[in-house]
């Protein structure tokens, strides 16, 4: 368990919030533990209708813990991580999952959106992917989903130069489905969910089945896998990780 991410379930809807505002809600071992946990549960909890994911504070999410991969990468954490049975249980779930975004959603905060059915946006919202930055490759199948959603020119952009997307851009991209104020982001959200809580959950789960299939999308995310954890113990990803640290930018053409 974690306090880093609160449960909250009421009228058929399940809430997972990440709650670790002073880290920008960056995501540890341990919550996505609890997150997976909690996707996987609701599969067989008549009473989540609707998942609900958002953040507390300033930001969405600023993505994977970078302390954790430099952790990975230095050999001090080992074995199979939460995160893996996390991006399982998303592609795997039935239920609608929802959306709720401010400001920045970094890394796995934005491939973890194209899982999603229905995203609302604050107007603030940023969305950007820099895996390249970090000297990794992107994950969570979105190497197939981003070209397919947006167009292969943008995708590569957006990985290669790992610039934030506004809020609009990502509307009219079709990633999101609203952009709203940020003082009404909540309550667009959870009217969405309270929507789809009242629609039969039979035919919601059998649609969303034919519209994504997990098979492609587990052994994208396998293959995936295998760079990302072979670019980790590169050069390239300990000077990322270190420049991080050291509040600088990388410098990736001193790395040999
Ligand atoms: N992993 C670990 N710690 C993180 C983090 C992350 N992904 N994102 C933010 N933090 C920490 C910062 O280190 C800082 O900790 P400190 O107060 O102990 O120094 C705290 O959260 C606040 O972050 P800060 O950078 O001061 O906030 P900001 O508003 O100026 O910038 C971001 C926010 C998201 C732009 C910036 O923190 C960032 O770029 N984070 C890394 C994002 C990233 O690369 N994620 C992985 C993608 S694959």
């Amino acid at each position: 368990m974690t306090e880093h991410i609160k449960i909250e379930r009421k009228d058929g809807i399940l809430t997972l919030t990440f709650a670790r505002p002073d880290k920008k809600n960056a995501l540890t071992n341990a919550m996505y533990g609890v997150l997976a946990d909690s996707l996987v549960a609701a599969e067989t909890d008549p009473a989540a209708r609707v998942i609900v994911l958002r953040g507390e504070g300033d930001m969405f999410t600023s993505g994977n813990d970078v302390g954790e991969f430099a952790a990975i990468a230095s050999g001090a954490v080992q074995g199979e991580r939460n995160v893996s049975r996390f991006l399982r249980a998303l592609v795997q779930s039935t239920r609608p999952l929802v959306a709720a975004v401010q400001g920045r959603g970094v890394g796995i905060g934005t491939t973890m959106l194209l899982h999603c059915d229905f995203i609302v946006l604050a107007d603030n919202a940023q969305l950007s992917t820099p895996f390249i930055n970090l000297a990794l490759v992107p994950e969570a199948a979105s190497t197939l989903l981003m070209p397919m959603r947006i167009g292969y020119a943008r995708a590569y952009e957006m990985f290669a130069l790992g610039e934030a997307m506004d809020a609009k851009t990502a509307l009219n991209l079709g990633i999101a489905n609203r952009v709203v104020s940020l003082d009404r982001l909540h309550a667009e959200a959870a009217d969405v969910a309270a929507r789809l809580a009242k629609l039969p959950a039979g035919s919601l789960a059998a649609t969303k089945r034919l519209m994504r299939n997990p098979a492609v999308l587990t052994a994208q995310i396998a293959a995936e896998s295998e760079h990302f954890a072979q670019r980790l113990t590169t050069a390239e990803a300990r000077e990322a990780f270190t420049a991080f640290a050291e509040r600088r930018p990388p410098d990736f053409m001193k790395v040999a």
